[in-house]
């Protein structure tokens, strides 16, 4: 579904990533760690179409993505939502581009709310959403463009320990509820297994894969998890691949 072949790219004598080659299947979710600055939001991008790289492909479903934007859903690093646009018309924003009549797009948001936590909050403007309700929200865009890829760049990165928990159970329950195929990037080894089938660690730029790590724990994921012998297992594999990543 996801696979990107021999991918390299530079930003002038940076080198960001070299020959770089990955694949998800088809309603699988890779969870993406490695070292800030290793290249992660260059390859969203570039899954993206927004970004094209020097040299190999990417590919969705077996067709080339390079240079060809709106293929996927992406959620960007920052949540930019529209500062001019209530919670319903940020909602609305990706699948209007997508060619959905607002209306329509309007009468799916509406559908959604409650499953993203935002009921009564459709006339609200993002500065009266709390920090979890603007990364669901931006999340709500993601979902509405309609695209089975979706394209998640740490999104959870700014919110606290107790409300990232949360979002965890919730996106479980979401995904469980209308599949998609995911690719999240994030610093957080235990959210990466919290929610991911396989996590692939990269290690400094230019970004290689140092582990590809299955995660095979039940689903639902609780909290409780981590608490576990092999969920602390895990995490210690993450931790060390992300240590020989550095060196
Ligand atoms: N548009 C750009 N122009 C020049 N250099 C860039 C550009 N975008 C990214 N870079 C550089 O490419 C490298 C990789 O950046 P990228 O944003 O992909 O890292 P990242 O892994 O997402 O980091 P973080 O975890 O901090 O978000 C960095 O050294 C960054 O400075
Ligand atoms: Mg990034």
């Amino acid at each position: 579904m996801i696979t990107v072949e021999g991918l390299t790219h530079r930003f002038g004598d940076v080198a960001v990533l070299d020959n770089l080659s990955l694949h998800i299947g088809a309603g699988q979710f890779g969870g993406l760690v490695g070292p800030s600055g290793c290249g992660k939001s260059t390859l969203l991008k570039i899954l993206a179409g927004l970004l094209v790289p020097d040299g190999g492909e990417a590919r969705i479903d077996g067709s080339s993505v390079v240079g060809r934007p709106g293929r996927t859903a992406y959620m960007p690093q920052r949540d930019l939502l529209l500062a001019w646009r209530r919670t319903l018309g940020n909602a609305t924003v990706g699948a209007e581009i997508a060619g959905v009549p607002r209306q329509e797009a309007q009468a799916r948001a509406r559908r959604l709310l409650g499953r993203f936590g935002l009921d009564g909050f459709e006339h609200a403007w993002p500065a009266e959403l709390s920090g979890g309700m603007r990364q669901r929200l931006a999340l709500l865009r993601t979902f509405l463009c309609g695209h089975d890829v979706l394209l998640l760049d740490e999104p959870f990165g700014a919110l606290d320990a107790i409300t990232r928990r949360d979002m965890h159970a919730w996106l479980q329950q979401v995904l469980a509820d209308d599949p998609r195929t995911v690719l999240l990037v994030t610093h957080d080894v235990e959210e990466a297994l919290l929610l991911a089938d396989t996590v692939i660690v990269l290690s400094e730029r230019p970004a290689r894969i140092v582990k590809e790590l299955p995660v095979e724990f039940e689903w639902p994921r609780r909290t409780g998890l981590v608490t576990s012998s092999g969920f602390i297992q895990a995490k210690a594999t993450l931790l060390e691949a992300l240590e020989t990543g550095r060196s």
